[in-house]
């Protein structure tokens, strides 16, 4: 048994992931979390308490970062400032938690050297055209648009000299666009059924053609587990499922699910400097450590997860009039 620290596991992906490892495994985990308008506690309910633990707590304060990694022997970071449209208004949190955040867990992982999982995206590598053959490989530069891919990218290359210039002993994912339950209403897919729900037109960015790689948050639980068990130190590991969807297809499949004609939908202004596509080759992923996703069928995933927002409509209903009025304060 591990005795895990997870950062941010209060957020979407954290979340699930708390949940897949106290369903999979044995291990023990402890939650660290600012419990920013993007973490919830309400993620976590129902989780065994003599399995989970949930400390409140920014992973910038260098003292309690320093006691949590005392008493754990492995760290799972996800905790990040993680929307692109809230960057482009207000970057400077990001700069907080993403990169003086990282540096604050790679000084503790150097002194207590425990072993660390950093999750990182797939936007650091910026976009794809749309007819581009190629697609993100663990070789591809980097090379980010907004904000807050800067700020990923500036966190990745932290954890790379940490591993290289003090033998910390780290591994990096990069994941493309997850989707799943629990994922904030600010975020495309939860808005647009959120939306639905409500008795509101789906928005898309300008013409609606840029294509985002969509994997389940729950494949994402188990490519990250595969990678601390089987990833071998110092390596960086793309997550991908083969899932590319232009926008527009998916807001149509959204509104075909929930039984609305499929052009129900409006056109906004588009996001600053938008990046048009992301594709992730996940070939070493698949071929060295032997992982495969569970969730294939794209449009099944997105109807269990329609359900999902249908059936805890307290979960999200104090969120939406808010992320509703900020979109709408910029004509989105
Ligand atoms: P999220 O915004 O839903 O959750 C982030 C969590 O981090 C929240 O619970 C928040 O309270 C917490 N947090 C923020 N600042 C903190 C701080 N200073 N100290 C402690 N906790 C803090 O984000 P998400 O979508 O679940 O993304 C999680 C991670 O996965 C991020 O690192 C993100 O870059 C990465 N990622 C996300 C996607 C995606 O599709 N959402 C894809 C690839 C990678
Ligand atoms: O690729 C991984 C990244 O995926 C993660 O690193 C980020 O943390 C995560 O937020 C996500 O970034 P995106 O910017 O791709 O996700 P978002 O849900 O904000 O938008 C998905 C696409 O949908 C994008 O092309 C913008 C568009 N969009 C978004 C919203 C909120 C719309 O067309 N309408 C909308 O209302």
């Amino acid at each position: 048994m591990a005795r895990m620290l997870v950062t941010g596991g209060a957020g979407f992906i954290g979340s699930n992931f708390v949940h897949h490892v106290v369903e999979h495994t044995d291990h023990h985990v402890t939650v660290l979390d600012k419990l920013t308008y993007a973490g919830n506690r309400a993620s976590l309910a129902g989780l065994p308490e003599d399995r989970v633990e949930l400390v409140v707590g920014d992973i910038a304060d260098a003292a309690l970062v320093d006691d949590l990694f005392g008493r754990v022997d492995t760290v799972v970071h996800y905790a990040a400032e993680s929307h692109n449209d809230n960057s482009l208004d207000d970057p400077r949190p990001f700069l907080d938690t993403n990169v003086v955040g990282t540096y604050t867990l790679l000084e503790a992982a150097r002194r207590h050297d425990v072993r660390l999982h950093h999750i990182s995206t797939d936007e650091v590598y910026g976009d794809l055209e749309l007819d581009d053959p190629e697609r993100f490989t663990e070789r591809t530069p980097y090379n980010p648009s907004s904000p807050y891919s800067s700020t990923k990218a500036a966190s990745d290359l932290l954890v790379r000299a940490w591993v290289r210039s003090f033998g910390v002993r780290a591994t990096i994912s990069n994941c493309s666009n997850n989707y799943g339950p629990y994922q904030h209403v600010e975020k495309f897919i939860p808005r647009q059924i959120t939306n639905v729900i409500r008795g509101i037109r789906p928005k898309l960015y300008g013409a609606g053609e840029n294509v985002r790689d969509w994997i389940h948050a729950d494949d994402h639980s188990s490519a990250v587990l595969t990678i601390l068990e089987k990833g071998e130190v110092g390596e960086t590991y793309l997550i991908g499922a083969d899932g590319e969807e232009s926008n527009r297809d998916v807001v149509e499949a959204i509104l075909g699910l929930m039984g609305e004609p499929r052009d129900a939908y409006d056109h906004v202004a588009d996001r600053a400097g938008h990046d048009m596509r992301y594709a992730i080759d996940s070939t070493r992923l698949r071929t060295e450590l032997g992982w495969r996703p569970q969730f294939s069928d794209f449009r099944a995933g997105l109807e269990a997860t329609i359900r999902w927002y249908r059936d805890n409509e307290s979960w999200w209903v104090g969120a939406k009039d808010g992320v509703e009025a900020f979109y709408a304060s910029k004509g989105q």
